[in-house]
């Protein structure tokens, strides 16, 4: 082992014991792919605003906040109150109950699309339901994507948000999916409208309006209007997956925040409140497609079928109202931004002052930290600006070995981030976790420059 695996190893025996049980009992060792880590991954025994703490007592800055559900921190009071409250009255019925109605109507408040509002279990369950409801209301079938964009693990959306965008996405996928897919680089407003026109058969455009995966590769909000234009322009229906970014990137998501509104979009994350949920909002004479009028024949052959035993169950609906109050009064939202505007121009001038090629970048409360490892473009370039790119299958490329080292190093340092080199920050991240987590920054990045992972500016 190295000294650095050592010691991350020696400040986490009981991680390490617990990891070798799991390989045991959970199949692939951990229960979601991004929490895979070795020597072995971090087990959390509670969080408190900012910070999480493990079950070795090693502290961390946490910038995962629960792969991005946490706007308001870990262990809110009056999330934890209102969770409580309703599981006292029982956790779950089966039959809709008032938080759910309310619920929806706080959703369709914020929210521009959502003039009908229906609840799943995640994000994933919303990309599946919308893509369903976009066939249902079109009679076409096929769905446009765009490379680098990442709308949760089903079937439909697995392919082509990982490099390389056209290798498969995952095995057990069957090979009839790909027919019904196109997936072309997103910003090029021309290819759209190409693809448009040249496969009459495509039901929706489905994207991440801060750009693939979160905001890591950017998009020009002209773009996105130009998408919206294109798509209405031939009776395609626009989804926005504002997993990340609804309730995050402005009160009514990104549609509010950039003026684009789309026809559906999925939610999840910080709608629930920290809990399991998610939803599809849009437009009532999309969402008309789950009605019963009380005809048979129309209501057994000529609508959506959805089900799903604990959509909007009690203590997710409490904790989501609970959320979105905070949300609606616009306070929480500022706080998360501030940290991560604070957070992002320390983090950049770290890498100035030590002459690292990379930049760091994001919108809201999110940050992204790419290190340009290809020596040419690195010798070309003359100033820190001149690296900056939008090419998805760079942003996304960076080596695996550089990010598991980035990672260890940053948790050994005290900070755990979301996925990649990037993370999320809540309303209550204090100056002081910013300031902790760039002290963590800077010796990662040194730590990373001597081992020659990061190049110096030439
Ligand atoms: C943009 C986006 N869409 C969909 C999903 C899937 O959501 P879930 O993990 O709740 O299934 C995610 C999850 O990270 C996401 O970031």
């Amino acid at each position: 082992m190295t000294d650095l695996l050592a010691e991350y190893a020696a400040r986490r025996p009981k991680s390490l014991a617990l990891f070798e049980r799991a390989r045991r009992s959970l199949a692939g060792a951990v229960g979601h792919d991004l929490r895979y880590a070795l020597p072995a991954p971090i087990y959390i025994e509670r969080g408190q605003g900012g910070r999480k703490r493990d079950i070795d007592g090693n502290e961390y800055v946490d910038f995962l906040m629960g792969n991005g559900a946490l706007l308001l921190g870990h262990a809110d009071p009056e999330v934890v109150e209102a969770i409580a409250r309703a599981a006292s009255l029982g956790t779950h019925f089966g039959n809709d109950h008032p938080l759910h109605i309310e619920w929806a109507e706080l959703v369709q408040t914020l929210i521009p699309c959502a003039e009908r509002v229906r609840f799943t279990n995640s994000g994933t369950e919303a990309t599946l339901l919308a893509i369903r409801i976009a066939r249902a209301a079109t009679g076409r079938s096929r769905l446009l994507r765009f490379a680098g964009h990442f709308h949760g693990w089903h079937d439909d959306v697995v392919h082509g948000f990982h490099p390389p965008f056209d290798a498969d996405g995952s095995l057990g996928v069957p090979p009839h999916v790909r027919e019904g897919l196109v997936t072309i680089p997103d910003g090029n407003l021309n290819l759209v409208d190409e693809t448009l026109a040249a496969n009459p058969d495509i039901a929706a455009v489905i994207l991440e309006p801060s750009g693939a995966s979160w905001g890591r590769v950017p998009i020009d909000v002209e773009w996105l209007r130009g998408v919206r234009e294109a798509t209405a322009r031939r009776g395609v229906l626009l989804i926005f997956d504002e997993v990340v970014t609804g309730f995050r990137f402005s009160a009514g998501g990104a549609q509010k925040l950039y003026g684009v509104t789309p026809d559906l979009c999925c939610l999840a994350k910080v709608m629930a409140g920290g809990m399991p949920g998610g939803a599809v909002a849009g437009r009532e004479a999309v969402m008309r497609v789950f009605d019963m009028t009380g005809d048979p024949h129309h209501d057994r052959h000529q609508r959506v079928v959805h089900f799903g035993t604990f959509n909007a169950a009690p203590p997710s609906a409490a904790a989501g109202i609970a959320v979105l109050r905070r949300v609606a009064d616009g306070t929480a939202i500022a706080a998360a931004n501030d940290a991560a505007a604070r957070l992002r121009s320390a983090w950049d001038d770290v890498l100035e002052r030590r002459g690292i090629a990379g930049y760091v970048y994001g919108s809201a409360s999110t940050y992204h930290v790419y290190f340009e490892t290809d020596p040419g473009r690195v010798r070309e370039a003359n100033r820190r600006s001149d690296l900056h790119t939008t090419e998805a299958g760079r942003l996304k490329g960076m080596s695996g070995r550089l990010i598991a080292r980035y990672q260890l190093r940053m948790r050994s340092a005290g900070v755990d981030n979301m996925s990649s080199t990037g993370g999320v920050t809540c309303a209550a991240h204090s100056p002081a976790d910013v300031e902790a987590a760039t002290i963590a920054f800077e010796q990662t990045v040194i730590a990373l420059r001597d081992e020659g992972l990061v190049l110096p500016l030439a």
